[in-house]
């Protein structure tokens, strides 16, 4: 047992919920996928770069799977448990997972998160960003800003020896205090060996609980906010999209970070 061993099976005995040493990535982990967040950061980028009324949310996910493969990269969701595109586009009243689609042309006035996830070398990346097309209307424009405050105060939270619900905490006080509600069994998760790794991240748990967060840890931060209700349901025709149950505007930020030594570093936003 080295004195990391040590302190973690004491904080277990506490009652404490810890991560297992396999959750935490070496230093040659790190750099590759560093390597992994900077190419899913790019490809962000150039999606930032061409987004525009008028554009199909197929497009995007063309833009995505070019820029993607042209870098050495392949989009992590493309066949991943049979979704059938390289992005995941949620326009408006979907919370996640919308599919992209020909039929699906952007209109001013929308919001969007675009989800772009990718592997390099093996290694794991994902980040989300709402864009807002056009001129959208004040409460649209409302729910983004409130979305990223979110996340920001989520992440002001992430720091070695804390807990995930401290998180969880921050971004669930912001958000109520807009009058907005988060969506509960869908969160965030480890990343970066795999696509979905240990732990589940919630954002409506209570400061203090959940997972104690360690150096070496990596997980996105990517709480889904509603302007109504946290309900929802997923569209029966494909199994994947997923919508609010009162039709209200949803939307998301997801960052991906790493514990570190004194904070946390954001590898992919
Ligand atoms: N990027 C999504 C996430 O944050 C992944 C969705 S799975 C997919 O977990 F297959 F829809 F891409
Ligand atoms: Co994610």
């Amino acid at each position: 047992m080295d004195k990391l061993d040590i302190r973690l099976w004491t904080l277990a005995a506490k009652g404490e919920i810890v991560p297992d040493r396999s959750l935490l990535k070496t230093p040659e982990q790190i750099r590759a996928i560093k390597k992994s967040a900077d190419l899913n950061t790019a490809v962000l980028d150039h999606v930032a770069a061409h987004i525009r009324a008028g554009m199909s949310t197929d497009e995007i996910d063309r833009l995505v799977y070019d820029f993607t493969v042209a870098h050495g990269g392949v989009p992590a969701p493309l066949n991943y448990e049979g979704f059938p595109k390289s992005v995941c586009t949620s326009v408006n009243n979907v919370i996640c997972h919308g599919i992209p689609d020909e039929g699906e042309i952007l209109q001013e006035g929308d919001i969007v998160n675009v989800d772009v996830s990718t592997i390099l070398d093996g290694y794991y990346s994902d980040a989300s960003r709402m864009f807002t097309i056009g001129r959208v209307s004040p409460r649209a424009e409302k729910l983004v800003r409130v979305t990223k405050e979110c996340v920001e105060l989520g992440l002001a939270q992430a720091r070695p020896w804390g807990h995930l619900g401290d998180i969880a905490w921050a971004i669930n006080t912001h958000a109520r205090e807009n009058g907005y509600s988060v969506v509960e069994d869908i969160g965030g998760h480890g990343i970066g060996l795999e696509f979905h790794e240990e732990p589940f991240v919630s954002y409506v748990t209570p400061k203090g609980s959940e997972m104690v967060l360690v150096p070496g840890m990596m997980f996105t931060i990517e709480p889904m906010i509603n302007e109504g209700s946290p309900d929802f349901f997923i569209d029966e025709d494909n199994g994947w999209t997923v919508c609010t149950i009162d039709d209200g505007l949803s939307a998301q930020v997801e960052y991906m970070v790493l514990i570190t030594e004194d904070g946390a570093e954001v590898l992919s936003k």
